[in-house]
């Protein structure tokens, strides 16, 4: 095992890995943050010493995914799962239809709160394949007076991933990005909203950043509670009312850690390499380990694969915790395994699986 190591290879799908330097940096500063003589927890969020900190996290994400002028970076609460309900209440209004690409369970999830809302359409969907797949952009059905055009990024569950994202034009384009932000490079300015629970990519859970255009928050449904209006965070820096301090100061100790590690392009390479390590051993394997997506469609995040029947699967699984590999059964959806090869997993967690897997084939073929 890896020599700055955590106790295990660690491959769960959120809450995940964390890197090590911010795990250690939140360790040291624990008892007394900034020679305040408290805990980063116990600093009120009206401190300027918090401020700080609650500054920073969203600079350090502006700069490393390089937003434009002219969005709001904002730390609400309730998960994505509250932004299902959230994008429509203020952007779906009556007499307008709001367009969903189906593309897994996040993606069914996000488009039935809607449809309690307002009216909603498919724009695409990836369901009949049991989502091991990916519309192509030119499939994406909508026309200009559609009320948003809502996608998942990354479908955590199944293993698939946008490799390119639609031009929309006036369509405002909504991405539920929980499981891949901060994961590659990407033109921002294609979004309207954009948002994402922390817990993968960007830190602990109980935070969700969400990265919104102004002048698409401007068009918000006036009538909605105060909690729920993006204008709300926007106006008051999301300080309005206790923001989750301490879910905070982890983001920002995260984003700089990715800016130590070369920013977003460089984390993006080694995404690759990881993901590209499971995926060889699956390819390699003349079919002893099956992928559930389709090549075009696969994830660097979420590694899906089976064996061939629920016996031998259950051999590997076990095997694999024995060997301290943790968070590698897969969903009850897709069955089988899951490695989630989120930005803090160590390439040597990674090498580490292939070599499992290889190794674990040899005596079972
Ligand atoms: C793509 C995606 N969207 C939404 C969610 C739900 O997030 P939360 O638990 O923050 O509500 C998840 C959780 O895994 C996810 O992977």
């Amino acid at each position: 095992m890896e020599k700055n190591f955590k106790k295990v290879y660690n491959f769960n799908a959120g809450p995940a890995a964390l890197p090590l330097a911010a795990l250690q940096k939140a360790q040291a500063e624990f008892l007394d943050f900034n020679g305040t003589g408290m805990s980063i927890m116990e600093l009120s969020h009206r401190s300027k010493e918090y401020e700080a900190v609650h500054n920073q996290a969203i600079e350090l994400l502006k700069d490393l995914m390089a937003i434009p002028a002219g969005y709001d970076v904002l730390f609400l609460q309730g998960g994505a799962s509250l932004q299902f309900a959230m994008t429509p209440m203020n952007f779906l209004p009556a007499g307008k239809k709001a367009g969903y690409a189906m593309t897994g369970v996040w993606s069914e999830k996000a488009y039935a709160e809607a449809e309690k809302l307002g009216e909603v359409f498919v724009a695409a969907s990836a369901k009949a394949g049991n989502y091991c797949s990916i519309p192509a952009v030119e499939e994406l059905q909508y026309d200009e007076a559609a009320a948003y055009l809502h996608i998942t990024s990354n479908n955590t569950i199944f293993g698939t991933q946008w490799q390119n994202f639609p031009e929309t034009g006036s369509v405002p384009l909504i991405a539920d990005m929980s499981s891949d932000i901060l994961s590659k490079p990407f033109d921002v300015s294609k979004f309207a909203l954009i948002y994402a629970g922390a817990q993968k990519n960007l830190g602990p859970s109980g935070v969700t950043v969400v990265i919104i255009r102004r002048d698409f928050m401007e068009q918000a449904n006036k009538q909605v509670p105060t909690m729920l209006r993006y204008g709300t965070y926007a106006k008051d820096n999301s300080l309005y009312n206790t923001p989750p301090t301490f879910s905070i100061y982890m983001v920002k100790l995260i984003l700089e850690w990715v800016k130590a590690q070369g920013g977003v392009a460089a984390i993006h390479k080694r995404n690759q390499e990881k993901a590209a390590l499971i995926y060889q051993a699956i390819d390699s394997s003349e079919g002893f380990y099956v992928g559930h997506a389709e090549p075009e469609a696969r994830s660097l995040m979420n590694v899906t694969f089976r064996l061939a029947n629920e016996g031998l699967e259950k051999k590997f699984l076990d095997q694999a915790k024995k060997e301290g590999f943790v968070g590698l059964p897969g969903h009850r959806l897709v069955g089988g395994c899951r490695a989630s090869t989120y930005n803090a997993v160590p390439y040597e967690s990674c090498q580490a699986l292939q070599e499992l897997m290889l190794a674990f084939h040899k005596e079972n073929a």
